[in-house]
């Protein structure tokens, strides 16, 4: 039985995560922001499964929510994030526009970081940290939203070297469009749907449980020698 942390894991692609690993048996911690979908999420998934309330991207919050985390963690997943340029005015001044980019850079690379060192000497032998970059990160049209992504991938390749001397891996997971989460905020029309899958070479939509599958396998010790990689589950939408 495994000890799992998924940041992001009352919803979406977290969710299906935490979901995932109840189903092997192992204890799971999902954490969020708002109380209301991690409550919804243990009810639905079951006794093997708590919630912690924290603002991943807040140092203050990540070091006060360290007493409720568990002790020792053989599964890190760092999947709180998303693109807060979705819903948002156009910036209308530099300040404005510095104002988004550390918005995005803290919801995808920060919450990352923050997590991942508060809990750095919880991680045990044999363990994987897993990060969430995006396809975003490899195609224009997303802004401070593909560099925090960017960003992701680089730091997961300096944490991988930091964590391999005790035998952990640290893997990203870029995917591409993904349905069923809150990432579009209520945003994605079916003609936006249709035109990302047309982009796909076995014309679906991504979903969280293809993510969930990715995310197994590499926390299983058949991929402990995959680390430092960044991993593309996009159905063909982009090649790596
Ligand atoms: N869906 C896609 O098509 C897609 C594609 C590529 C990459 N991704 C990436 O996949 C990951 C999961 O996204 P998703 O698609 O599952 O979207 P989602 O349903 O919106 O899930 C994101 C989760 O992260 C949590 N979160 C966001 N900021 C947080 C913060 N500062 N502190 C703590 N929790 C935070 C949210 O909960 P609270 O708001 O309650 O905190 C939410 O539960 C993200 O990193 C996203 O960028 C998604």
């Amino acid at each position: 039985m495994r000890q799992v942390v998924v940041t992001g894991g009352g919803t979406g692609i977290g969710k299906a995560i935490a979901a995932a690993f109840a189903k092997c048996g192992d204890q799971v911690v999902i954490t969020g922001r708002r109380p209301e979908p991690l409550a919804q999420t243990v009810a639905e998934l079951g006794g093997s499964v708590r919630a912690v309330r924290f603002n991943a991207a807040d140092p203050k919050q990540v070091e006060q929510a360290l007493p409720e985390l568990p002790d020792v963690i053989n599964v890190l997943v760092n999947s709180a994030g998303g693109n807060t340029d979705i819903g948002a005015a156009n910036p209308a001044s530099l300040s404005e526009l510095a104002a988004a980019w550390r918005a995005n850079l803290d919801a995808n690379l920060l919450s990352a970081v923050l997590v991942t060192t508060a809990l750095r000497d919880r991680l045990v032998h044999g363990g994987a940290v897993i990060n969430f970059s995006s396809i975003a990160a490899h195609r224009p049209g997303a802004g401070s939203y593909s560099a925090a992504k960017a960003a992701v991938e680089a730091w997961n390749m300096t944490l991988a070297h930091d964590l391999g001397s005790d035998g952990i891996s640290a893997n990203v997971i870029a995917p591409g469009f993904i349905d069923d989460t809150e990432f579009f905020r209520g945003r994605m029309t079916d003609v936006r749907r249709a035109a990302l899958r047309a982009q796909t070479a076995n014309g679906r939509s991504g979903t969280p449980s293809d993510i969930a599958a990715t995310v197994l396998f590499l926390a299983s010790p058949g991929a402990s020698h995959i680390t430092a990689q960044t991993i593309h589950v996009n159905g063909g939408a982009w090649s790596s």
